[in-house]
Order: C-alpha cells, then sequence, then structure tokens
C-alpha cells in the first residue's frame, strides 16, 4: 500500500462515488473536490456501506454522507437524534469495546456523562493557566522561528515548525516534560494516521498498534497522575487529580482517555492547519501579501480562512436514535450520519467562490471546529492562538518563506500533511 496517488478511473457522476473505497482518500486534491461537489449537488445524501477495516470485525449498515452545511448545522443542534455516544463519533464502524478503555472520551460520548466530564475539564482551565499558556505560546513560536532561521534556507515545515508548536504546549499544559515530547508526537501520530503506511507498515497490525499506543500515552499519564498527588503543580494534571473542581474528581480511566484526547486532538489538527495555511499563502501570493500589509489586523480573518479550507478533521459521525426528519430526508432509528465538515466548509451555497483562498472573507460561518453543538471543539480558542502567532512570526521575520509540494497523510479521518519542504 502507497500513500501517493496512484492513477483511478475519472469520476463523472455520483455514481462513481464511493468514500467507504480506501482508494478514494488516495485520490489527488483536486478530485476529492470535485466528487464532493457532485455529493452536495444530490437531492438527498448519498448512502453508502461501511469501510472494510481489517481491525473491525463487526461491520454495520452503512451511513449517509451529510456533505452541506445546512445538514452538518442542522445535525450538531440535535445531539438527542445524532448522538455521538452509540459507538462513537470518531469512528464510521462502530468502536470495539477494548478501544473504549483508551479512546472512550468525551468526543465520543452522550450528554450527561459528557457534560459532566466537559464541565470538569472546563473548570480545570484557569484563567490564569489559559493567560501563562498564551504567554508560551509567544515564547515557543520565536524559538522555532529562531531554529527555521538557523538552517540557512529551509526544511521539512511540517516536522520542524508545524508540528513543534502544538506539541510543545499541550504537553507543558499537561506537565509532560521535555524528553517526552518524542514519545507523545509518535503515539499520536499512531493514532490519527494508522491507516498511513509511514505510521503503522502493516494493515492487520492497524489495531494493535492503536491499542499499544493508547495504553502507552494511558500509562504516562498515569505516572505522572500519581506524582501530582502528592506534588501538585500549577498544570493541568493536577488541576484534574486533585478534587478542588466542586468535588468532582476524574477517575484513573477518565483521566487517560482524556489525556489521550487532548494530545491527539491538540497535535494533529493545528499541525495540519498551519502547514495548510503555509501552502495556502504560497499558492495565493495576492493573499499573502494582504496579510503582510497589516499582520496583526488580518490574522484573525485569516486565520479563520486557514481552519475553513484545511479542515484537519475531516468528519465525525453520529448514529440516529429515533426516526427523523431532517431538510427532507428521513433518518431512520440506528442508522448513521457522517458529518463531513470538510465538504461543508466549501458548500458554494455558504460560501461565495468557495475555493478561493480569501483572508478578508466576512462572513465565514465554517464548521472547521465542528458545528453548534455540545462538541464544539474545545481546544478552538488555544488553536486560533497558536496559529495567529505562529504566521505572525512567519511573516514578519522569513516573508519570503515558500512551501513545496505537500506529502499528504493516507487517512479518511484527517485532512493532514506529512512532510513539505519549505525554503527562505
Ligand atoms: C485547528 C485545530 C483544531 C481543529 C480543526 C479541531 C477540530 C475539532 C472538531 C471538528 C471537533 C468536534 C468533534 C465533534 O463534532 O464531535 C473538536 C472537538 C474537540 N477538540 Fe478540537 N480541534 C482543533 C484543536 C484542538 C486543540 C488545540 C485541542 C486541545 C487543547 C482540542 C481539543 C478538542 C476536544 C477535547 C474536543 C472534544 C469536545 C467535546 O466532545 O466536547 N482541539 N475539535
Amino acid at each position: 500500500m502507497t500513500s501517493q496517488p496512484v492513477e483511478s478511473t475519472p469520476i463523472t457522476s455520483a455514481a462513481d462515488i464511493n468514500l467507504s473505497d480506501h482508494a478514494f482518500w488516495l485520490r489527488p486534491p483536486a478530485e476529492r473536490e470535485h466528487a464532493f461537489r457532485l455529493l452536495r449537488e444530490l437531492d438527498k445524501p448519498a448512502f453508502f456501506a461501511d469501510p472494510e477495516v481489517p481491525y473491525m470485525s463487526v461491520k454495520g449498515l452503512g451511513y449517509h454522507a451529510l456533505v452541506r452545511h445546512a445538514d452538518i448545522l442542522e445535525a450538531s443542534r440535535n445531539p438527542e437524534v445524532f448522538a455521538s455516544g452509540q459507538g462513537g463519533a470518531t469512528s464510521i464502524i462502530d468502536m470495539p469495546a477494548e478501544f473504549a478503555e483508551y479512546f472512550g472520551s468525551m468526543i465520543n460520548m452522550d450528554d450527561p456523562r459528557h457534560a459532566r466530564l466537559r464541565r470538569i475539564v472546563s473548570r480545570a482551565f484557569t484563567p490564569k493557566m489559559i493567560k501563562q499558556f498564551e504567554d508560551d505560546v509567544e515564547v515557543a513560536a520565536a524559538s522555532i522561528v529562531d531554529d527555521l532561521l538557523a538552517t540557512g534556507s529551509g526544511c521539512d515545515f511540517v516536522t520542524e515548525v508545524a508540528a513543534r508548536l502544538p506539541l510543545k504546549i499541550i504537553c507543558d499544559m499537561m506537565g509532560i516534560q521535555e524528553s517526552d515530547y518524542g514519545f507523545v508526537f509518535d503515539r499520536s501520530n499512531i493514532i490519527l494516521g494508522a491507516s498511513d503506511p509511514e505510521y503503522v507498515a502493516d494493515a492487520e497490525s492497524i489495531g494493535a498498534a492503536l491499542l499499544t499506543a493508547g495504553m502507552e500515552l494511558q500509562e504516562l499519564v498515569q505516572r505522572l497522575a500519581a506524582d501530582r498527588v502528592e506534588n501538585p503543580t500549577n498544570d493541568l494534571t493536577s488541576s484534574l487529580v486533585n478534587a478542588n473542581i466542586d468535588g468532582e474528581r476524574l477517575t484513573a480511566q477518565e483521566l487517560g482517555s482524556f489525556f489521550i484526547l487532548l494530545v491527539v486532538a491538540g497535535n494533529e489538527t493545528t499541525r495540519n492547519a498551519i502547514s495548510y495555511g503555509m501552502r495556502l499563502l504560497t499558492l495565493n501570493p495576492d493573499q499573502k501579501r494582504s496579510w503582510l500589509e497589516d499582520v496583526d489586523g488580518r490574522a484573525p480573518g485569516a486565520v479563520e480562512e486557514i481552519v475553513r479550507l484545511a479542515s484537519p478533521v475531516n468528519y465525525m459521525r453520529r448514529k440516529v436514535t429515533r426516526d427523523h426528519e431532517m431538510n427532507g430526508n428521513l433518518y431512520r432509528e440506528g442508522e448513521k450520519v457522517v458529518l463531513y465538515y470538510w465538504s461543508a466548509n466549501r458548500d458554494e451555497n455558504v460560501f461565495d467562490d468557495s475555493l478561493r483562498f480569501d483572508i478578508a472573507r466576512n462572513p465565514n460561518p465554517h464548521v472547521g471546529f465542528g458545528g453548534p453543538g455540545p462538541h464544539f471543539c474545545l481546544g478552538a480558542h488555544l488553536a486560533r492562538r497558536e496559529i495567529t502567532v505562529m504566521f505572525r512570526e512567519l511573516l514578519r521575520r522569513v516573508p519570503q518563506i515558500e512551501a513545496g509540494e505537500p506529502e499528504r497523510l493516507f487517512s479518511s479521518f484527517i485532512n493532514g500533511t506529512k512532510h513539505m519542504e519549505c525554503t527562505f
């Protein structure tokens, strides 16, 4: 199996599209754009059989592909009907029970369990802690750009620039020491990039690799937690293990799976947004010039536009809890729907000239951080901050930087870039 684009038959109509065929996700970006446009033009969402997943033996009955912005908004607003907890939100096929130990955190739960966890975690993010990490983002981004300049001419932008900032911030936040950054980075690559042979060479061992990576991250946080019970500091792990949040405390399993969610969700997504943004700026010199004219003033619009087009999280899944009509279509109890955020962010009914990168786009109601509902991204504020600060440093200190051709991650779930040379 290769992660590079392969020759494939042309897509001429929606009937040629199968989102469950792994080969679909190897198609070049322009073909993917074309395919989702055809799906958005259909009268009702296309229905696909479940994908073949070697480590998941029980297949479900298939899923409706929600590709329009209006459907995704509506489904997100109705979590009682479109549930995240019944078999999970992060996998099209129901998550096997043994995975829940490591990957069963709030993203894969419904209220009231979801609300309880989110409440505990949100209260642990105190204003003081958030302020401290905001300051750390500035220092970390400056030091990454120092290192970039020290290369003299360029490097792999993904591993040496984009990946380093979110990794450092999330690890510092939890209290993980610098010598463990590489360990966390490798495990989060396996968890979100398992379908790519660069991270797991043999498709048959994906299931085992995922469980091992989850177990290793859980062991790391449990060691840390044991220490913080005795020696609390001002990090998030200390807040979470000490029952200072209205007497509510996470169990060891809840802490472990929340930590895995945080490192995985906080790392890959922001890294991919920064890399994708760098490529967009290279391909759109007019937009880069415009941003350079007012680096701070145009940052908020530019960052939203990067997240819209990057859409690092391609989809999330929901299960229908009761028969329900939505935008003229019927969804039956027990069926699954997949919310393609990536497609909604290109919906021509909502975004004029939707494939154009326009840092002044206004309004920009993208769903890159999820739709309006209980699962809206917990880290959106932090991610926006990281992307803003990273580009501020790059544009001010290396304005001539350009990105080469991206080497894309082979994944249907994450719209990712593994490597991309940059030069200046
Ligand atoms: C550009 C960067 C990011 C993108 C595109 C992104 C995207 C998303 C999306 C689409 C969801 C919604 C899941 C759903 O609909 O079920 C989500 C949830 C979540 N994100 Fe992010 N995220 C980013 C950065 C972060 C960061 C930096 C963190 C951690 C600090 C984080 C932590 C979370 C958590 C914990 C959830 C689950 C929330 C819940 O279920 O209540 N994310 N994210």
